[in-house]
């Protein structure tokens, strides 16, 4: 069965990460609500403004607008096998409405928790760079980059950081995460759908388990 492939985990702990390596091998897309909200902040309309501000608190969107936008791009001809949803269901509303989407798409729900202890979640998002043309995720502590601040594959390009990756800002997105978005975990652990992947090894072998869990659950 076709299958959304659900990447939870706290700010940092390297949903991202996953998702790409996912897309890349599994050919299906990764839908990033997080990466949708940056692009869609970028213009100049009143929503494009409402967007920036709350991102930059790091509290979440609403999930009027949050929905809408889900709904519509996860109903786009690439989506049909299957997709990605990274830092989406976010709110117990989020996943209501993601159990009705599965239905009305023929989807599985299947949930991987990428669990990563909160003191290593400081550095991994202040250290982290993004190149702002392939979107390769760097860490200047973990992952840096061949050449200063600039993109391996694109090494005329600087890598920039997120407004929202400061240490201030990343004790409000914890303590969101920990309202808002943890006891999601339980309602998946319930339907027996969440599976727990160790955020503390090398990314490849993170994506490993990922996909040896995932052939399993076929
Ligand atoms: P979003 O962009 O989703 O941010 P987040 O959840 O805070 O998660 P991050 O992107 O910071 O971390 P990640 O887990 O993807 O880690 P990454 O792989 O990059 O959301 C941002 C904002 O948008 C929200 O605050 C909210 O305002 C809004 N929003 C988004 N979705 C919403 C929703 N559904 N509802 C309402 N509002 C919403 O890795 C991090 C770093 O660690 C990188 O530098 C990486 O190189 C490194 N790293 C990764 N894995 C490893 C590893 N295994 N070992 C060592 N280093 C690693
Ligand atoms: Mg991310």
């Amino acid at each position: 069965m076709s299958k959304i492939i659900v990447l939870m985990g706290a700010p940092g702990a390297g949903k991202g990460t996953q998702a790409r390596l996912l897309q890349e091998r599994l050919g299906l897309p990764q839908i990033s609500t997080g990466d949708m909200f940056r692009a869609l902040a970028e213009a100049s309309t009143p929503l494009a403004e409402e967007v920036r501000a709350v991102q930059s608190t790091g509290k979440l969107i609403s999930d009027d607008l949050v929905i809408r936008v889900v709904h519509e791009r996860t109903n786009r001809e690439d989506c049909k096998s299957g997709y990605i949803l990274d830092g989406f269901p976010r709110t117990t509303v989020q996943a209501t409405m993601l159990e009705r989407l599965a239905v009305e798409q023929g989807h599985k729900v299947s949930a991987i928790f990428v669990d990563a202890p909160f003191e290593v979640l400081e550095k991994r998002t202040t250290g982290r760079r993004i190149c702002p043309v392939c979107g390769e995720i760097y860490n200047v502590y973990f992952k840096p980059p061949k050449f200063d601040n600039a993109c391996d594959q694109h090494p005329e390009t600087q890598l920039i950081q997120r407004t929202d990756d400061t240490a201030e800002k990343i004790k409000v997105r914890l303590e969101t995460y920990k309202q808002q978005t943890e006891p999601l975990l339980e309602y998946y652990k319930a339907s027996k759908r969440l599976f727990k992947v160790d955020g503390m090894r090398d990314p490849q072998k993170i994506y490993e388990d990922i996909e040896a869990i995932l052939t399993g659950d076929d």
